[in-house]
């Protein structure tokens, strides 16, 4: 009948601590809304030690898989919430170190080798536990770090009973691909599974004598989809680096063939609309209290006072004087595919500094994230360097909340941009954004409708085009001009409905 499916992720947003990404959010959501529409829906996702803590998981029948040539037994917990029903994976071995840390990500010297070993066994229990199951037919697989179950159904013959079942494979993040060695390393696809013998198609493009994970999953699965349709487009180019380019990321030939084989589709994640949103339109005074108090909170996580801390705090003591003034806001982890364009160098300074320049006495940016140090860099000296910039290392989903819903130009100038949830969150609450013409940011954000967009043909009409575009914006967002208040309507006003998402998964799952 096709009207039972799971969703197998590394992240599951219903669940307290199952979230680091967009990615969590989607499987919260897809869950339910696929739920609505008569699916008997189930979630698998590591527990990492802590997610099936809650009271009320019950434990269910443990599974056994084959494990670098011996057997490994994984405890299953679930619980039912709002007609979905959430299992975790209990295993040492996928918990790693760090009860709770749902991604070690090592560093350059070993790319993925501990999450790749991690997630291939997470997989391998999550395909012996689909044998168990043969009433769930349609299995829906998140990024690379689920891609290993495909492997395992189309190379390995104690997983032929998988065949019959349909399998989607959605990609959210391209530029992550769990590329690892085939042999000769701990962290390896013959390590893991050593009776594995697989053919040329799930190699990578570029290193021969590595597996891609994420190559994997769209080559093997019967549909592949994006989570924009402007994204499923875009990286069926190869990138061009002198260009600032972001395309396939190598695996544009593959995209290419699923495409032409009528299996590759863009579906634009949705939101939830609530009647009341969450977080409070603010004064600046309030606003500044409230960033005090975070400033404080995170500056106790740390055993030295980091310079950023400090320079915040004396922006905050700075702004909470002032009168009025108009806030920009910028929301999101701190790394180059988010950040890239704002911190790159434009006729001798960062971009950042143009647009500082732009907003002057009259207004302030502010800035609430953390993550890649280079990037944390450039925002910690501009914003000892201007004093319209308060920069905020860290996160708080509150802070977040309450920026959404107080600033006047919200800024997303992402390099590439999958789908993109912030633009959303920021439209949602009537704060219009200026964002990059690319993926789902082009797909959600109509120019001069219902925010601003810029785009250029390379890094150097790019940037231009990013800081002109933003001048525009600020002058109308400053005055609260005609202009800027017809689109601040429009943007609250439009609709990116996950029922809408959820039709279109349909198709995938039944035809
Ligand atoms: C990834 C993408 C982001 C998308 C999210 C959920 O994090 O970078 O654009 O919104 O996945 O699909």
């Amino acid at each position: 009948m096709n009207r039972s499916v799971v969703l197998v992720a590394a992240e599951n947003g219903a669940l307290p601590g199952g979230k680091v990404g967009g990615i969590a959010d989607v499987i919260r959501d897809l869950s339910a809304a696929m739920a609505a529409r008569g699916f008997d829906v189930t979630v698998l996702t590591p527990g990492y030690g802590r997610l099936g803590a809650a009271p009320e998981f019950e434990e269910h029948a443990p599974v056994t898989a084959s494990w670098r040539g011996g057997n490994e037994t994984a405890t299953i917990r679930g619980r039912v919430m709002a007609g979905v029903t959430h299992l975790v994976v209990e295993h040492a071995l996928i918990d790693g170190p760090e009860p709770g840390r749902i991604y070690y990500d090592d560093g350059p010297d070993a790319p993925f080798a501990t999450d790749a070993s991690r997630f291939a066994l997470f997989s391998a229990f999550a395909a012996a536990w689909l044998v168990t199951r043969p009433d769930i037919d349609v299995i829906h697989l998140h990024d690379w770090h689920a891609a290993p179950v495909l492997l395992l159904r189309e190379f390995m013959p104690a997983f032929d009973a998988l065949r019959a079942r349909r399998t989607v494979f959605t990609i959210h993040n391209l530029a992550l691909q769990g590329i690892r060695p085939l042999r000769d390393n701990t962290s390896s696809l013959f390590e893991w599974f050593p009776d594995l013998v697989v053919d040329k198609r799930v190699v990578d493009p570029r290193w021969h004598d590595c597996v891609n994970l994420m190559r994997a999953g769209i080559v093997l699965a019967d549909r592949v989809t994006s989570v924009s349709p402007r994204y499923a487009e875009e990286i069926l180019r190869p990138d061009d680096p002198s260009r600032g380019i972001h395309g396939g990321e190598g695996l544009e030939a593959d995209l290419q063939r699923v495409q032409a084989e009528g299996r590759l589709a863009g579906i634009l994640n949705g939101l939830e609309y609530p009647a009341s949103l969450p977080g409070r339109r603010r004064s600046l005074a309030a606003l500044m209290k409230a960033a005090r108090h975070e400033v404080l909170v995170f500056a106790s996580r740390d055993r030295f006072l980091q310079s950023t801390h400090l320079i915040a705090m004396t922006r905050i003591a700075q702004l909470a004087k002032k009168q009025k003034l108009t806030i920009a806001t910028s929301v999101g982890r701190l790394t180059d595919q988010k950040m890239g364009i704002m911190t790159s160098v434009f006729r001798g300074k960062p971009v950042l500094h143009h647009l500082l320049e732009t907003i002057g006495d009259d207004g302030v940016l502010v800035v609430l994230g953390s993550g890649d140090p280079g990037i944390e860099r450039v925002l910690c000296e501009a914003s000892a360097r201007f004093d319209n910039l308060l920069f905020i290392a860290g996160f708080s989903e509150e802070l977040a909340n309450d920026l959404y819903r107080t600033g006047r130009l919200f800024l997303m100038p992402s390099k590439f941009e999958p789908c993109g949830i912030s633009q959303l969150l920021a439209m949602r609450a009537g704060q219009p954004c200026v964002v990059h013409e690319t993926g789902g940011l082009a797909d959600t954000v109509i120019n001069h409708e219902t925010g601003w967009t810029f785009a250029g043909e390379d890094t150097l009409s790019r940037q231009a085009a990013f800081i002109a575009t933003f001048a525009e914006a600020w002058h109308a967002a400053k005055g609260a001009s005609a202009d800027w208040r017809r689109i601040s309507i429009a943007a609250a006003g439009a609709r990116f409905t996950w029922e809408q998402a959820a039709a279109a998964y349909e198709t995938l799952y039944v035809t």
